[in-house]
């Protein structure tokens, strides 16, 4: 396992214990080990810092125990993951103290914001990298082993992202391609295009190079990854657009299925539209956040849209694309969010009927306007309803699985269980589904009829032809 992931906060992790000491030997080989917070976006970040470091000598390790260097790729999106990367790194403090030649860093959207100010709230710390410089992590070690001093190295933007970066990929069917850095929606909560600089799309080319290169190695999954995705290509000259880059790479051999996040419906047009509808290998799968189901709170969110207008946009979807599996993220207690407004963001998970829906109560972020707005709500009141919400979500998710009882599923085989002889893959529209089978189709693509649901997954039985 590459990474560990959370969406949002990080995990609770068990105390670290019984410290193995390490010897000479163990030592000879280098090793790393790479803990990821966060979006999909700081996940492909990680896949091309282990490529960056293997380049350098050093192997993957699952155990930060036999770690010479052990990296966090933060998160920032929300206030309390800060506070719990701070907590985070103090478990490695001991590991430091057994072996001082340990070399701890953080990279990702925390440093971009807290800069050398993470070293006087961490000590222990060496590397402080951010999103715009993980590319120069060799050389920032080069420069730590001479120096034998804490490093920070921030830029706010840089003015290109190299294309030639290795990666090692986490997974063995399914690659994250990221299509775009940056976003410049500046919606008033969010602290993203503080983090991760304005919006710059790769090109084209570049992308349908990196495509065919992950076809040639086997993968046959691919997301396409971009913050608000619909504007990809806008800021390139010539111009282009998400729905042309579909169209560009649809026929790469090999690959077998295109999914692309995230969506914000602003920019959602009708070519993008077309293409999925047309193009078999895209999935009926749209992540297309809502946030909050009150006009009012969207505009001080600086969303730029009506819930009329996201009712008409879903319409127009579901017409062209009937199956589409829609899902949303939601904040609450936004400041000034009344209780009518967000019975208003309750209503609208049963009115757009979403498959699944991210929520968060809303976390005020350093730059933000929101941060600055008056009536800011309680953690309790925004904890309160955050579990009404949450509520909703699931009784919501439990009908639209519900629909699925009987259907048959085409279902790509991500990973066996072998103590339950288990199988895990995906459908089209990305929902989870398990059931009974040999290890031998892992990486294949089955047809499962779906027998049994819960809100966040299906079960079913191989279908066999
Ligand atoms: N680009 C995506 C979009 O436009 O919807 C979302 C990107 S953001 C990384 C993921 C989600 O985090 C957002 O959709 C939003 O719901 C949530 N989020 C962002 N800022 C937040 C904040 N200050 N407090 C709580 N949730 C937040
Ligand atoms: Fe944040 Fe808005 Fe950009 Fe999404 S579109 S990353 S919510 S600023
Ligand atoms: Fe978090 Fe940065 Fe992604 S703030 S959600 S890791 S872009």
């Amino acid at each position: 396992m590459l990474c560990v992931v959370y969406q949002g906060d990080p995990p609770m992790t068990p105390p670290l214990t019984a410290l193995p000491t390490l010897n000479a030997q163990e030592t000879e080989t280098k090793h790393v080990h790479i803990e990821t917070f966060g979006c999909q976006m700081n996940k492909s970040d990680s896949e091309k810092m282990l490529g960056l470091l293997a380049q350098k000598g050093y192997a993957w390790t699952d155990t930060p125990e036999q770690a010479d260097l052990i990296l966090i790729n933060s998160c920032s999106i929300r206030e309390n993951a800060v506070n719990r990367l701070i907590g985070h790194l103090g478990r490695f403090k001991p590991l430091k103290r057994k072996n001082p030649d340990l070399i701890i860093g953080v990279g990702g959207c925390v440093p971009q914001h807290e800069k050398e100010a993470l070293l006087k709230r961490v000590p222990h710390l060496d590397l402080v990298f951010g999103t715009q410089t993980y590319h120069k992590l060799p050389e920032l070690l080069d420069e730590f082993h001479q120096n034998q001093r804490p490093i920070v190295s921030i830029v706010r933007q840089v003015d290109e992202y190299p294309e030639e970066i290795p990666v090692i990929r986490e997974g063995k069917h399914h690659a994250w391609i990221t299509v775009q850095h940056g976003c410049s929606a500046f919606c008033t909560f969010c602290i993203v295009p503080y983090t991760r600089g304005q919006q710059q799309s790769r090109k084209p080319e570049a992308i349908a190079e990196e495509i065919r290169q992950v076809a040639a190695e086997g993968y046959t999954e691919i997301t396409l990854l971009g913050q608000n995705i619909n504007t990809y290509g806008w800021d390139l000259d010539p111009g282009t657009s998400l729905g042309q880059l579909l169209h560009l790479i649809h026929d790469i051999e090999g690959i077998r299925r295109i999914r692309f996040l995230t969506s914000h419906p602003i920019n959602m047009r009708d070519d993008l539209i077309d293409a999925m509808a047309e193009l078999p290998k895209v999935c009926e799968f749209l992540h297309l956040p809502l946030q909050a189901g009150d006009n009012e709170l969207l505009k001080r969110m600086r969303r730029n849209h009506t819930v009329e207008f996201y009712a008409e946009l879903v319409d127009k979807i579901r017409a062209k694309i009937p199956h589409i599996v829609l899902t949303s993220d939601f904040i609450v207690g936004f400041p000034g969010e009344t209780e009518e407004q967000f019975m208003g963001t309750v209503e609208s998970v049963r009115r757009f009927a979403f498959d699944s829906a991210n929520t968060a109560s809303y976390s005020p972020r350093p730059k933000t306007p929101a941060a600055r707005f008056e009536e800011q709500l309680s953690e309790e009141e925004k904890s309160r309803r955050l579990n009404v919400l949450n509520q909703v979500v699931r009784e919501v998710a439990l009908q639209q699985n519900r629909r699925h009882l009987g259907e048959i599923q085409e279902v790509m085989v991500e990973s066996h269980d072998a103590e339950r002889n288990n199988l895990k893959g995906r459908t089209r529209g990305n929902k989870i589904v398990h059931f009974e089978g040999m290890p031998r189709l892992v990486g294949q693509l089955v047809d499962v009829k779906i027998f049994d649901v819960t809100p966040n997954t299906l079960r079913g039985r191989m279908v066999v032809s």
